[in-house]
């Protein structure tokens, strides 16, 4: 078998947002993931629609010491924000040493000596004394409050003492240093004297988030995340976009502003979002990664499956809405490139971020049937984009799967509507992914551009094997191939907390203190650090039919290297005669990445330690060698300043 790269040819430009990361909450992706807030239910909005056994107290212990007593109550009358409509109502009817509130956070809150913890509570005084008054009862008086961490056997690690006083909404913070580190401490706060508080927006942040913004992110989880090096990020989901019914889809809008205006909402995997990590926080991830945004927005329908009307199928907003809601989307992108003394632009500046973020790709639907009803809202929003903002680049919809009819229809739709790029989405056996290497070689380069929005190789168990992980890497070779007409490339689903998992195969798994990055994550990572910005002609001949070998090669004009990669899906080694023609004087060494084993069965999915790591060595180089390819393995040899023209 032989590998020949052309490196004379002229190169073909290869998309420069080509690999990026599909972000969903799902999988407790948000809270309780990417979101650093370590308690949960702070706004005491969770309820049975979520999950039967949720209420607003889910997760709050009522605590009562040293000879307290006390009551919770829920309040809806008053409340902090109209988006945020309850709030916890505590009675002290006999102090003791406190009587308040405990939280353990999502499965527990992991404290760090030394480490600060930024604490907050919105709160009010509902009455002082008796509830209904009486003798000696001072309704001025204020409370005093204590919030606290404590370890599982109850010592305090940390504590701060707080005044609440009067009846107006406000927010108290305080700063909390465990003294020792505890992997399963709760968070506490009582309140010292007989009488009532209003409690909403209970909260505890590390103060070590990625790069140090309020409101931030779990720090290693961003850093697992920009260690791929994405290109790009969409946001914030696939089905999560359509929400549960037709009415119940993700308005960006609740997602921005002050967390405590932030209208929470019921996840479509069955669970709670608060929010908390909105439109702005997704965005300046973006920046901090060096990551292109890209939002998708409903095509004003409902999934074909939501939630909500089960057997009923796709629905539609009414088309007396639409306008509404197309304003909506105009409003994103003013929200996210318009001055800052634009009225969508001041709300981006208020919330930190004067410059525009520089949005040029919109999703407008997800995997949707192509039907009447989606085709007319879909065109009205895309006529209107298109008038509005030809600078954005609106990425169409082909229904759920790579074939079948709602692709073919989508495909038709899209060509008629002259919508930009496509949405592609194929979870399939890691066999199919060889079988479809050609792919993207027969498409219309003058047709809409690809985004492969969510690909996964799936086994029927749904592990991730190093089989899928290789399976992958082979695809991805042809999509550098193809870099010109596909665009933009994610896998799916990116994370996945362990034990509260929706779906599997994700690519990479998390707990409360530890990341466990899939071998699939392995191969993203390969690409992401040896990407390229033209494809050099690569042609691997003399394989027998059916040989599961894929090979591409790119040039790198930043570093002038050239990346040669090679992956290997057969159970023995391959020994393929490699040669560089054209590429003049070579260095007498490259860089070689080895990464696969023995078995391509081997897996580590949720949580166990990667079993196969990349192996880097210094390797002779000439103009033709042979290589012998290790059994199940991907190979990436990098080649110093040899990128040629
Ligand atoms: O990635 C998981 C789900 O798969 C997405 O939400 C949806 O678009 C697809 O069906």
């Amino acid at each position: 078998m032989t590998l020949t790269v052309d490196v004379g040819a002229p190169a073909q430009p290869i998309s420069p947002e080509l690999f990026g990361v599909f972000f969903e909450d799902l999988n407790y992706a948000a809270d309780g993931g990417l979101y650093a807030e370590l308690l949960q239910n702070r706004s005491f909005e969770y309820n049975a629609t979520e999950q039967a056994s949720w209420g607003p107290f889910s997760f709050w212990d009522l605590v009562k010491t040293d000879g307290g007593d006390g009551q919770l109550g829920l309040g809806d009358s008053r409340p902090v924000h109209p988006n945020n409509p309850h709030y916890l109502l505590l009675t002290v009817l006999t102090p003791g040493a406190g009587v308040g509130i405990a939280n353990r956070g999502f499965d527990r809150i992991p404290l760090e000596a030394g480490k600060t913890y930024d604490a907050s509570f919105w709160a009010y005084q509902t009455f002082m004394g008796k509830k209904w008054g009486g003798p000696g009862t001072d309704q001025k008086q204020p409370m005093s409050v204590t919030v606290r961490l404590e370890a599982k056997d109850g010592s305090v690690l940390a504590e701060a003492p707080l005044t609440v006083s009067g009846r107006a909404w406000t927010k108290y913070t305080a700063t909390l240093t465990p003294s020792r580190s505890e992997p399963e401490a709760r968070f506490v706060l009582v309140a010292h004297q007989q009488g009532g508080l209003a409690l909403d927006m209970v909260s505890l942040m590390p103060r070590d988030m990625f790069k140090g913004h309020a409101n931030g992110l779990r720090r290693d989880l961003a850093q697992t995340i920009a260690d791929l090096h994405p290109r790009f990020m969409r946001f914030p989901g696939g089905c999560l976009v359509h929400g549960t019914g037709i009415h119940a889809y993700y308005d960006w809008k609740d997602s921005i502003g002050p967390v405590e205006q932030r209208q929470a909402q019921r996840n479509s995997w069955g669970y709670h979002q608060t929010l908390g990590l909105g439109y702005f926080e997704y965005f300046q991830f973006c920046e901090d990664i060096g990551a292109a945004p890209v939002p998708v927005v409903t095509a004003g329908v409902c999934c074909q499956h939501a939630g909500d009307s089960p057997g009923r199928g796709q629905e539609g907003l009414p088309l007396a809405e639409m306008p509404a809601y197309i304003q909506d989307v105009l409003d994103l992108i003013e929200w996210a490139n318009g001055p800052a003394d634009s009225p969508w632009g001041a709300r981006r500046a208020a919330a930190g971020h004067p410059a525009p973020f520089g949005l040029k790709y919109l999703g407008v639907g997800n995997e949707d049937a192509i039907t009447p009803e989606f085709r007319e809202r879909f065109k009205l929003i895309h006529d209107v984009l298109r008038a509005r903002h030809p600078e954005i680049v609106v990425i169409g919809t082909s229904g759920p799967f790579p074939d079948g009819t709602d692709f073919v229809q989508g495909w038709e739709f899209v060509r008629q509507e002259k919508v930009a790029m496509v949405d592609e989405h194929y979870y399939r056996s890691p066999q199919w992914f060889w079988e479809n290497l050609t792919r993207y070689d027969r498409y219309d380069r003058a047709g809409a551009k690809v985004y492969v929005g969510e690909y996964a190789a799936h086994e029927s168990d749904r592990r991730n094997t190093l089989r899928t992980a290789l399976a992958e890497a082979a695809f991805l070779t042809s999509l550098e191939r193809n870099g010109d007409i596909v665009q933009l490339a994610s896998y799916a689903p990116l994370l996945a907390r362990r034990q509260h998992t929706q779906w599997t195969p994700d690519m990479i798994y998390f707990n409360d203190t530890a990341i466990f990055p899939s071998l699939n994550y392995t191969v993203q990572k390969v690409f992401g650090e040896n990407r390229g910005d033209a494809w050099v002609s690569t042609t691997l001949a003399t394989v027998p039919p059916g040989t599961k070998l894929a090979a591409s090669t790119v040039r790198d004009s930043r570093s002038g290297d050239l990346i040669v990669k090679l992956v290997n899906g057969e159970a023995a080694a391959q020994p393929v005669a490699i040669r560089l023609a054209g590429a003049g004087k070579l260095p007498a060494t490259a860089q070689r990445t080895v990464f696969g084993g023995p078995d391509a069965d081997v897996a580590n999915s949720d949580g166990t330690s990667p079993v196969v790591a990349p192996r880097d060595e210094t390797v002779p180089l000439s103009a033709d060698f042979t290589y012998e390819a290790p059994a199940n393995s991907l190979t990436i040899l990098r080649v110093a300043g040899a990128a040629g023209k």
